[in-house]
């Protein structure tokens, strides 16, 4: 039995067909995948009264999830049968399953045909000044295509002091939620964090180890936006502190700290109805002029940070280049809400790209625009 097989016979549309199909599908020792292409070519038979009457009866037994998709998309694409849209209805409330509520959201988008279009986009570099969570309001909604930044990692640099870690997520969800609202749908928001330390406030006390990376996923989705990748920033060892030291010297178990060469790019993506493509499809055509050696081919990328005599954290140039490279096209408008010195504004301008930065200390704000590039607001 194979996968060409079934599809074969599901195309031709008549009665034997489909009771042949269905008692197919009564076989035990047949594979997961020709089940599943099973009740996709039964879906695609025309008698309805059987098609119902076999959901029906299978649905709600015990299966695996791949199949019960299969048999839900057929009650979407043949509920104008009232007796379908009941069944999906009680589908979804009995499984209350995530992949079915895409499902349904994406279908009812298709339904009503809301067509995509390109977003009215900024020609000039924009420094917003202040508290982003203010000064992202000044934005209009959906105007800009790809959002990359570093926030404060806590309280481990001059320019952040939080009075709790509750606090300081509770702060970086708002400005999230206002990242929510200024990104296009369907695209694509990149956060730079790794796990921090906080000194200790005496020697008696244990030192705290926050790790951020993973309270981000949760405000993440919390603002709409759904995990799609981490990228690993893997450094030269050399160029991080050195914790092993104390390790190699007395080799005591339980006493390992490693030295913590990465940091996470965690890629989430707006919330949409529609897949990927129709985003790609809005750029006609355009695509990368580069070797196929020239490619990132893994998650892990590995590039030397850059170090700044007046920002303590900046980005290096080469991984806002890659970011920008590979979740934007020419011609888009690109927010750093937290932009310290503003290197991915610098990149961006280079690359083609128009910035949109957000910052709140004076002394960085000066440092951006010292070349008078940016409107400010
Ligand atoms: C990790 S640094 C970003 C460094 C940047 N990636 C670069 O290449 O220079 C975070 C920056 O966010 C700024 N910041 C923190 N909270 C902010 C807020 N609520 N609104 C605007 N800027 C903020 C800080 O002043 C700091 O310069």
């Amino acid at each position: 039995m194979t996968i060409e097989f079934i599809k074969k016979t599901g195309k031709i549309k008549n009665i034997d067909n489909l009771l042949y199909l269905i008692q197919l599908y009564t076989d035990e020792t047949i594979s997961i995948e020709i089940k599943r292409e099973i009740v996709s070519s039964i879906g695609r038979q025309n008698d309805l009264d059987i098609i119902y009457d076999f959901i029906k009866n299978n649905v709600f037994k015990k299966n695996y999830m791949e199949v019960i998709y299969q048999m839900y998309r057929t009650t979407l694409y043949k509920s104008s049968d009232k007796r379908f849209k009941l069944l999906a209805q009680d589908i979804c409330v009995y499984y209350d399953n995530e992949v079915l509520y895409k499902m349904t959201k994406y279908y009812n988008y298709k339904k009503n045909k809301i067509k995509s279009t390109l977003v009215n986009k900024l020609s000039k570099p924009l420094l917003l000044c202040g508290d982003n969570k203010k000064s992202l309001k000044k934005l209009d909604k959906e105007t800009i295509n790809l959002i990359f930044t570093s926030p404060p990692y806590y309280n481990a640099r001059e320019y952040s002091d939080y009075s709790s870690y509750k606090g300081y997520l509770n702060e970086m969800k708002k400005t999230l939620m206002e990242c929510y609202r200024v990104l296009e749908t369907g695209r694509f928001i990149i956060i730079n964090i790794s796990p921090v330390i906080t000194k200790r406030p005496g020697r008696e006390f244990e030192s705290t180890r926050y790790p951020i990376h993973f309270d981000f996923h949760k405000i993440l989705e919390e603002a709409g936006f759904y995990f799609v990748d981490e990228i690993i920033w893997i450094k030269p060892e050399p160029s991080v502190p050195n914790r092993i030291g104390g390790f190699i010297q007395t080799k005591k178990p339980l006493a390992y700290k490693p030295n913590c060469i990465t940091e996470s790019l965690l890629v989430y993506r707006k919330t949409s109805n529609f897949l990927l493509d129709e985003n790609i499809k809005k750029y006609q055509n355009m695509s990368l002029d580069i070797t196929d050696n020239d490619i990132e081919r893994s998650n892990c990328w590995y590039i030397t940070p850059k170090s700044n005599k007046d920002h303590p954290a900046v980005f290096p140039e080469q991984l806002c280049e890659k970011v920008l490279t590979y979740y934007s096209y020419p011609g888009d408008v690109v927010l750093d809400p937290f932009a310290g010195s503003g290197t991915l504004g610098k990149v961006s301008i280079m690359m083609n790209r128009t910035p949109v930065l957000c910052e709140q200390n004076n002394k960085y704000i000066d440092q951006i625009n010292k070349e008078n590039k940016y409107d400010i607001r």
